[in-house]
């Protein structure tokens, strides 16, 4: 892997967070270090961001997401049009889920490395489990066959013993487990910013340190 990646697979499932996403979709457009992502929702995740972030339907959903707080509290499906019709940034390329055959199923597609975020633990079973039917699940199971980062911000609570066991397993085949639990040390002053710095932390943890991350001095 290039250090810092500069190809990266980003995927959205029907887990709660949608915050976090558009934290880290803000972060990664404005690093130029950053040439290429490939961006995959699967259906429940559209769900959620309908409800979390008020977005309609999958047309450029990344402009969508990015410029979600653009649009007034109470949406309708005119400003949702309007949004969506706002040319996505060109490094974003939007996979559909259902798709096997797109770059990113591919070992031989140079993607460096790929973060679930949120992930669903109905996404983490079927990742932890080998079952790759669709686009999201398959792109992982590259990751792993092809030793490459794997982050999975897994989303659920209370955590049954079948969710603790499949991250486990998937922990053992070398996915990154980094469940989506902010930190408070910082002491946050809105939602954005808790999201913002747990962003900031998934792109350390793949060699893209932010410059205004929070920076614990001791
Ligand atoms: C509003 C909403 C919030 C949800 N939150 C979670 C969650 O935090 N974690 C989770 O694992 N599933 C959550 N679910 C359930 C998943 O969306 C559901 O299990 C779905 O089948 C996951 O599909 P996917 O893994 O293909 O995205 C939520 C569903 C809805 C509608």
């Amino acid at each position: 892997m290039p250090n810092p990646p500069q190809n990266l697979t980003i995927a959205t499932t029907g887990a709660s967070g949608s915050l976090f996403l558009r934290q880290l979709l803000l972060a990664v457009e404005h690093d130029s270090r950053v040439s290429h992502v490939n961006f995959i929702a699967s259906d429940s995740a559209l769900r959620v961001l309908a409800e979390e972030l008020q977005i309609h339907g999958r047309s450029n959903l990344v402009g969508q997401i990015l410029f979600a707080d653009k649009r007034p509290a109470k949406t309708s499906a005119k400003h949702s049009a309007r949004d969506a019709s706002k040319p996505g940034p060109h490094k974003f390329k939007e996979q559909s889920n259902a798709d096997i055959g797109a770059n990113v199923a591919s070992g031989s597609y140079p993607s460096d490395a790929m973060v679930v975020i949120p992930c669903s633990v109905g996404t983490l079973a079927r990742i932890a489990n080998g079952i790759a039917s669709h686009l999201i699940e398959r792109s992982a199971d590259v990751c792993l066959k092809e030793k490459r980062p794997l982050v999975l911000c897994v989303r659920e609570t209370p955590l049954n013993k079948i969710h603790i066991r499949n991250m486990y397993r998937a922990a053992d085949t070398g996915a990154t487990i980094f469940p989506l639990i902010p930190a408070f040390y910082y002491r946050p002053a809105s939602l954005d910013e808790l999201a913002r710095e747990f962003a900031n932390r998934v792109l350390a943890h793949l060699g893209l340190p932010q410059a205004h991350a929070f920076r614990w001095k001791g």
